[in-house]
């Protein structure tokens, strides 16, 4: 579990008791993806979900994490040279992220994100990944990748992927100058995690349900 810096908001896994039916965040396939395959999906392992929820329980959040597999072909060339040449590499999908539309615009959307990424760096040490891909449905999702440093995959314009490296870099606050994710600073911070002077912060407003 993690808890959201400042609020008595707390992240997950989904299970049975969570309640899913009230969940709406305006785009109709993630709302039904929650209430209807969340569940399943966890229990045959084909996807593990975690919901961001309030004291009540009420979801204002959701993500999914599966194991991946990327062609080398397909990662942009300046990564490629980083690479071994082995024709597939394990990697990490986020599938699905998406915030409740009361609570936009608060930080819980970058919040949900970093944990996502820090769950993924976090499992490396068990289960290998070269990196997390994402499935942008828009163009409003992908704009968000991109905004958090996601770089598009060669010939699949809504595939974006970030390297673990650069994930493990940011979370361990080495390099500030070159490798920063927007809101790792921030969510460092929120765990005790020691910053470099200048680190960037954010705030996260409490009651969006
Ligand atoms: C995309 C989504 C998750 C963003 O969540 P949010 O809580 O509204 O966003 P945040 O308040 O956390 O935004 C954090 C930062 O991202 C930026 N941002 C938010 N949405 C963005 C977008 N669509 N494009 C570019 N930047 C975006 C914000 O401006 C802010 O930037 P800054 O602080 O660096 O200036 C949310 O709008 C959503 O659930 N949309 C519908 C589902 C969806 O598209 N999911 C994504 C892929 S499946």
């Amino acid at each position: 579990m993690t808890l959201v810096p400042g609020t008595q908001y707390r992240v997950e896994p989904l299970i049975a008791s969570h309640d899913r039916t009230a969940f709406h965040s305006g785009v109709p396939e993630l709302d039904r993806y929650i209430r209807l395959q969340a569940g399943q999906d966890a229990r045959r392992k084909i996807a593990a979900p975690f919901v961001m929820v309030d004291t009540s329980g009420s979801i204002l959040g959701y993500y999914t994490l599966s194991a991946y597999s990327i062609q080398l072909g397909e990662l942009p060339e300046p990564i490629v040279r980083k690479l071994p040449r082995y024709p597939l590499l394990p990697a990490t999908l986020l599938g699905r992220l998406a915030i409740s539309s009361t609570c936009r615009g608060r930080n819980l959307g970058r919040f949900l994100l970093m944990d996502a990424l820090h769950r993924s760096w976090r499992n490396t040490s068990e289960v290998a990944s070269v990196g997390v891909v994402v499935e942008a449905l828009d163009e409003t999702a992908r704009s968000f990748y991109l905004h958090h440093e996601f770089v598009p995959l060669q010939d699949h314009p809504n595939k974006l992927f970030l390297a673990m490296v650069t994930i493990e870099r940011a979370f361990k606050a080495r390099r500030k100058s070159t490798l920063r994710i927007r809101g790792v600073a921030a969510w460092n911070k929120a765990h005790s995690v020691t910053m470099p002077p200048g680190s960037e912060d954010i705030g996260f407003d409490e009651d969006c349900g």
